[in-house]
């Protein structure tokens, strides 16, 4: 499959089985972390769960609904978070993305977004690519204001497993 690189030190490429064990395990180790915004987060409690969600990620990515990609270390191709398309359709795109606690704070996600954003206009043919955050998602709207999306308001009572909430609506076109 098609490996994408965003530096001299980290590359995007979709997850295969292979990286279901190190997949899971970032997971784990960045629960806390990631739990406040991403809820799905609480239904990956074990490996199998991990190997359901990346089948039907590479099904997905068949089907051409979606393109998450794995962000990483391109030397010791270390797993350290996830960047894409959560949901391709009409010719938009949904971008998503998270990354490990330990490589936050160095501009990694915008340097990955720009690579992803990239994918949806000149090779996907995307005509708008939209990012949804929580309101109190301080960092993630830096992301997208950082990458020039332009917050056109909000969503009320987005239902996203099972947990509803706000979404500031960042678009690109
Ligand atoms: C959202 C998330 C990926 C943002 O991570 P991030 O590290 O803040 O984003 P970037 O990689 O773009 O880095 C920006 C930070 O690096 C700093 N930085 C350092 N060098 C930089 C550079 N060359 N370019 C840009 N920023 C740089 C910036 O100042 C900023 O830090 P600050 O917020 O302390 O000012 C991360 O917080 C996360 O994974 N959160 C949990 C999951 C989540 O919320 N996902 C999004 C759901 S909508």
């Amino acid at each position: 499959s098609h490996c994408y690189e965003v530096n001299e030190d980290i590359l995007l490429r979709p997850l295969t089985m292979k990286d279901a064990q190190q997949s899971y395990d970032v997971v784990c180790k960045n629960r806390s972390h990631l739990k406040p915004s991403l809820p799905w987060v609480e239904h990956v409690n074990c490996l199998e769960d991990e190997v359901k969600w990346l089948k039907s990620s590479m099904q997905d990515i068949q089907n051409g609904t979606s393109l998450q990609m794995g962000i990483f270390e391109t030397k010791t191709s270390k797993l350290i978070g996830m960047c894409g398309f959560v949901n391709i359709s009409d010719r938009n795109g949904w971008i998503g993305y998270w990354l490990g606690s330990d490589f936050t704070g160095k501009g990694l996600m915008t340097q990955c977004c720009r690579k992803v954003m990239e994918i949806g206009f000149q090779k996907l043919k995307l005509k708008k690519l939209i990012i949804h955050a929580k309101p109190e998602n301080r960092k993630s709207q830096a992301v997208a204001e950082r990458l020039g999306f332009v917050c056109n308001g909000e969503l009320q009572n987005v239902l996203y497993f099972g947990v509803e909430s706000e979404m500031m609506v960042y678009e690109c076109t």
